[in-house]
């Protein structure tokens, strides 16, 4: 008997679905805040730096970004430097940010996050980003989400599928029961890694990897959210 009411509880765990977003490009459009921090740095140091270098970065941790700018430029920097130069673009994009609020938020992510919270499915974010917590604030969804890692919780960015998996975790839902939606390469990898169910938000030709391409949320409509739901 005990083992019978142990096993339905386990089932039931088992069989909550965790939504986990993305932050940078796919709820918000700071995507743009980003590059052009990154961008302004670059040409401060004479490093050619485009969009299509800009998507080597995304999802990516800022440390990791700096370096990836650095090795473009052919430069090697002291620790320092790197330390000098990543508090530059922080202050530079967090300067993008004083003013930001619901307007920032990409079209057709309200009515999906509110369509879930309806069907009282549990949502996470899962972003390389540590200014994710005043962003969310700022743009009034803070409490839309059950659970939130962010840059500061984990110490593999993506693609390493860390902050997903404990963003799984902390909603007790199994990798298999979680969907991933992501604008970033790194992102889709770490969710297809995980075994998550992964959804682009983007460029087809970019985000090819994801089991699931959308241009933005307004092409997602509410069937395709029951098939994941169910
Ligand atoms: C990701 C962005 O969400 O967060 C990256 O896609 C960014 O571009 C990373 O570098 C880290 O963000 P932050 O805000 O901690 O510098
Ligand atoms: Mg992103």
């Amino acid at each position: 008997m005990i083992k019978t009411v142990f096993q339905a509880k386990k089932f039931i765990m088992n069989n909550k679905k965790a939504f986990i977003f993305d932050l940078d490009g796919v709820i918000v459009d700071t995507a743009k805040y980003h590059f052009l921090a990154w961008q302004k740095l670059a040409q401060q140091l004479g490093i050619e730096f485009t969009p299509e270098h800009n998507e080597q970065l995304k999802g990516v941790s800022r440390v990791r970004s700096l370096d990836i700018i650095l090795e473009l430029g052919g430069i090697q920097a002291s620790q320092e430097d790197k330390n000098k130069w990543l508090i530059q673009k922080n202050d530079d994009y967090l300067s993008y940010l004083v003013d930001i609020d619901e307007s920032e938020i990409l079209p057709g992510v309200l009515p999906v996050l509110h369509y879930l919270k309806h069907k009282n499915q549990q949502i996470a974010l899962g972003s390389a980003s540590k200014n994710a917590k005043p962003i969310l604030e700022k743009t009034g969804i803070l409490p839309l989400f059950d659970a939130i890692v962010d840059g500061n919780d984990v110490s593999n960015a993506k693609p390493d599928p860390e902050v997903f998996i404990q963003a799984a975790k902390k909603l007790n839902a199994t990798n298999e029961n979680s969907i991933v939606f992501e604008d970033s390469v790194a992102g889709i990898q770490a969710a297809n890694i995980a075994k998550m169910t992964s959804v682009g938000i983007g460029d087809s030709t970019i985000l090819n990897e994801a089991k699931f391409i959308f241009k933005d949320f307004t092409f997602i409509d509410v069937s395709f959210i029951e098939s994941l739901i169910n």
